[in-house]
């Protein structure tokens, strides 16, 4: 095949949704479309179960099956379809955000009944953001819950997205008859057998012929046709630049418990999602189809042997061929490393390849010398953007507790920071280390870790830090400057890339500095 239909063919995304709107579940159905498992099932859900022993026990359960369900990847229909995973816990947020930076569109999952939940505005306030075309799969049909039109509004308005519905559902809950697919217009009706994999659909592309009434009765006709009639009225008509752009986003309805309605999403998905996209570097804007290979880092799994420290890199391609033994460059440290044994990921394993493509993504062993965000290319010295930190919820002082590991801690402090589990800042005043999360979960994974991974013992201590910001003087020499640095300089650090940020004790003395300082802006991301 040519490189470039193998680029073409090539659908790369990830699912969001809030915790239990049913991201597993869809996820397994698309598997089960491709033929990559058998059974429902097969797919473990990473989410945090609550009650089940500690926490934090679970999580290292959890970590062991997200690097199995980091990238699930399948062929549908001569598309190659590579899911990349994003957990739903709000204490990974940070992790999924960084997964956005290496999808090339996204589907998000809401509850019928729920609606539009907290994780799932966070979430897509991010994409919306990064423009990354997005399609609504409106799920658990099977149950009551909201009004389609009713919850189409708050869709539009609470997410701020321009909303199409592509499918329409005929009844709902105890009533629910089936759906309409405006798309391909034709009935697919719901008789909850949820192990059927291949949907019967009867055509319908005359609305008032009378194959509609016979087929869901006479009055769910009339109902149908007169919301149809709304939906067209209301709503624009689908136009997938404006999709991929990111300024309109179809809607599908379904039910992935029963595997209603997912055919029709797939299939839909497939053609209109974009294949990779171009990418921004530093220097330039980087297309898929060019020769030379790049690509970028957006995760770092420790290995789940602690006997070995090594760990896998994910890395996204963004162009070229990335080829097995040849050497790339690493930008960052102006080095050059060759992979002998580069994982690909299949649903459920992952494999050595020789040759992969843009938009497919690799796992690279290492031994330390990756970061998030890190970039490789052929020679090209470029570097990707685009993986910001975000300013963290949780701040403690991180001590040692064992003053002969010293050294063991560090690197553990180090490398832990590397993967992304928290963030370090390094008190300006007095060189004392902070670490910073976005759940309160992760400060007993750092600890567990460092113990179990490095031999290195550490304790905590609180720190009243209501938000951490990245300082951006707009002349760092001016007298305002100087007096911020003097006055504030109790709360002032550095981030481990050398940015200095303040960290302030309240939203008052944050607004109180503003003010004061009006040539300093103040981020809440690293990247600006
Ligand atoms: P998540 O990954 O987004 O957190 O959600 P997940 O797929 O785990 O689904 C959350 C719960 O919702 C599960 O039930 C799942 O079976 C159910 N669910 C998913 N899709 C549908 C649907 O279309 N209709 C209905 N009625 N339920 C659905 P659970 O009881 O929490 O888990 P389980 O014990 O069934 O696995």
């Amino acid at each position: 095949m040519k490189f470039t239909d193998e680029i073409k063919r090539r659908r790369t995304f990830g699912i969001i949704s809030h915790p239990d709107a049913g991201k597993t579940t869809l996820t397994e159905k698309l598997l089960l479309f491709g033929g990559a498992i058998q059974e429902a099932g097969a797919v473990k859900s990473n989410k945090i179960k609550k009650g089940a022993t500690s926490d934090f026990m679970e999580i290292e359960r959890q970590r062991g099956i997200s690097v199995a369900t980091s990238v699930l990847a399948f062929e549908y229909q001569g598309t190659k379809i590579n899911i990349l995973d994003t957990p739903g816990h709000k204490d990974f947020a940070e992790d999924t955000f960084r997964t956005l930076t290496a999808v090339d569109s996204v589907i998000v999952v809401i509850d019928v009944a729920k609606g539009v939940e907290e994780q799932t505005e966070k979430l897509v306030s991010v994409c919306r953001m990064r423009n990354i075309p997005m399609i609504v799969f409106i799920n658990k049909l099977d149950r009551e819950g909201k009004d389609a039109f009713e919850l189409l509004d708050e869709i539009e308005q609470k997410l701020d997205l321009k909303v199409v519905p592509l499918s329409f559902p005929i009844g709902m809950g105890y009533d629910f008859k089936g759906i309409y697919n405006i798309w391909e217009k034709n009935v697919n009706l719901f008789s909850g057998d949820s192990r059927k994999n291949i949907e019967e659909t009867i055509e319908i592309s005359d609305l008032s012929s009378g194959l509609l009434d016979q087929t869901i009765g006479a009055s769910s006709a009339e109902t149908l046709r007169e919301e149809l009639e709304l939906v067209e009225g209301i709503y624009p008509s689908f136009d997938k630049t404006a999709y991929q752009e990111g300024k309109l986003q179809p809607v599908f309805f379904g039910s992935a418990l029963n595997n209603f309605g997912v055919r029709e999403l797939l299939d839909c998905f497939i053609t209109i999602a974009p294949s990779p996209r171009p990418k921004e570097s530093d220097v330039r804007v980087v297309k898929p189809e060019e020769k030379e290979f790049t690509g970028f880092v957006f995760k770092i799994h420790a290995n789940m042997d602690p006997k070995h420290r090594d760990r896998l890199a994910f890395v996204k391609i963004v162009s070229g061929k990335f080829e097995r033994n040849v050497p790339y460059l690493h930008t960052r440290h102006d080095k050059k490393l060759k992979f002998s044994s580069p994982n690909a990921f299949f649903a459920e394993k992952k494999e050595i390849v020789d040759v992969s493509y843009p938009g497919d993504i690799v796992g690279l062993h290492d031994t330390g010398n990756f970061k998030i965000g890190d970039t490789l290319t052929q020679g090209e010295v470029l570097q990707y953007k685009g993986i910001p930190s975000f300013s963290p919820e949780h701040f403690r002082y991180i001590n040692n507790a064992d003053p002969m590991k010293a050294k063991q801690l560090f690197k553990g402090i180090d490398q832990l920071m590397d993967e992304g589990v928290a963030q370090l800042f390094t008190l300006e005043l007095n060189g004392r280390k902070v670490i910073g999360t976005v759940g309160a979960l992760q400060y007993e994974v750092i600890q567990y870790r460092l113990e179990h991974e490095y031999g290195a013992k550490c304790t905590y201590e609180n720190l009243n830090v209501h938000k951490a910001c990245w300082v951006d003087p707009s002349d760092p020499s001016n007298e305002e400057f100087k007096d911020f640095k003097r006055v504030k300089s109790k709360f002032l650090a550095k981030d481990k890339q050398g940015q200095l940020v303040f960290l302030a004790d309240s939203s008052f003395s944050l607004q109180m500095t503003k003010d004061k300082y009006p040539s300093i802006k103040f981020h809440y991301t690293s990247e600006f």
